[in-house]
């Protein structure tokens, strides 16, 4: 077997993972819903001999050959390369589409980075002696050290990644399917995904965690994520909406906070984001519907909400927020069961 080839969804943080120390753990746990629609598909191919020393491969985004990408990958690459003995010698490329523009400002490294760990892993001689227990964990832990949040895109409807208190299985190496109760009103969340701004962030995700190291608030922000990793598995269990988006916008806007308050300072959200979330908080107030934001690290605003208000939540987006989203475009996601293999 020269080829391997899977679909792998970006997610969305609910309690997120911001701080993390080597080699890629993270400074507390996380917790995110794994997406549907939005997914990378990969395929990785072996060729024939290399004369190098050196990882020889050539990555193609939509058919077009980009190097761009190419530290990145090579960055992951050398981190797990006592595992690769197999790609040592051969030329390979990696073919890659998502389903999201590229320049839509969604991080394609989740979906990306978990796309190419399977991948890895499907060719590599150990890989093909796991349980699918055992294969699925070990992706997480390679997709960890391509990109964090990627860990948890391996698992669906819930990825858990990191220590957490009263979960055994839990790891600060690779994530986990949540195992908790989750009252089915969870399981088919809506995620509108609202493209306020597109292109490249001012500031790397990887940059942002680097800012954590002394900043100043950081212990107390670790602590109130393991406090609402509890609570949130209370949350997820009883069905309680309005505690679920008490918390994630709690942590939605305590990450920017964080980024506010580091040194260098800086701000990702947008006139355009802030607009947003006054809107929802107001449609809230007059509607009392369940109807929640998050953020990531960048200035586009992810609307939740449960599958029973879809119509009139997307009516409101069309009425009262496409004019703040760039050429009035969102995406329609919802939670999904993680990657899928294409071969
Ligand atoms: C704000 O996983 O993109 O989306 O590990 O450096 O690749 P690296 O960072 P990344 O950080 C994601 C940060 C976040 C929160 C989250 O997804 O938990």
């Amino acid at each position: 077997m020269n080829k391997s080839s899977w679909r792998s969804p970006s997610n969305i943080a609910l309690v997120k993972y911001w701080g993390k120390y080597d080699p890629q753990l993270p400074a507390n746990p996380s917790l995110s819903f794994t997406l549907k629609e939005s997914y990378t598909e990969t395929t990785l191919e072996l060729l024939g001999e290399s004369a190098s020393e050196d990882f020889d491969f050539d990555i193609f985004l939509d058919s077009v050959k980009t190097d761009s990408f190419k530290p990145k990958i090579k960055q992951f690459l050398q981190r797990i390369e006592k595992d690769l003995d197999f790609l040592k010698g051969r030329r390979f490329s990696i073919e890659t589409y998502n389903s999201f523009p590229h320049s839509s400002g969604i991080a394609s490294s989740a979906s990306g980075m978990s796309a190419l760990a399977l991948n890895l892993l499907s060719l590599s001689p150990e890989g093909k002696n796991l349980s699918q227990e055992a294969f699925f964990r070990k992706a997480s832990e390679w997709s960890r050290l391509g990109s964090g949040s990627a860990s948890r895109s391996v698992f669906g409807p819930l990825g858990l990644w990191g220590k957490t208190a009263g979960i055994a299985e839990s790891s600060d190496e690779y994530a986990i399917p949540y195992q908790g109760k989750v009252d089915s009103v969870f399981t088919s969340f809506r995620d509108t995904i609202l493209l306020v701004e597109t292109g490249q962030k001012a500031v790397s995700s990887t940059a942002g965690h680097g800012l954590m190291n002394g900043h100043p608030f950081a212990a107390e922000r670790f602590k109130q994520a393991h406090r609402n990793m509890a609570d949130l598995q209370d949350i997820l269990a009883q069905g309680d909406l309005a505690a679920f988006g008490e918390l994630l916008e709690s942590e939605a806007l305590t990450l920017h906070a964080m980024m506010m308050s580091s040194r260098p300072y800086f701000i990702l959200m947008k006139p355009g984001s802030l607009e947003i979330i006054e809107k929802i908080w107001q449609w809230r107030r007059e509607t009392r519907k369940p109807m929640y934001f998050t953020l990531d690290a960048g200035a586009n605003v992810h609307l939740l909400y449960p599958e029973a208000i879809e119509q009139e939540a997307l009516e409101f987006v069309n009425s009262s927020l496409k004019g703040h989203l760039i050429n009035g475009a969102y995406i329609c996601d919802q939670v999904g069961n993680g990657p899928t293999p294409l071969t």
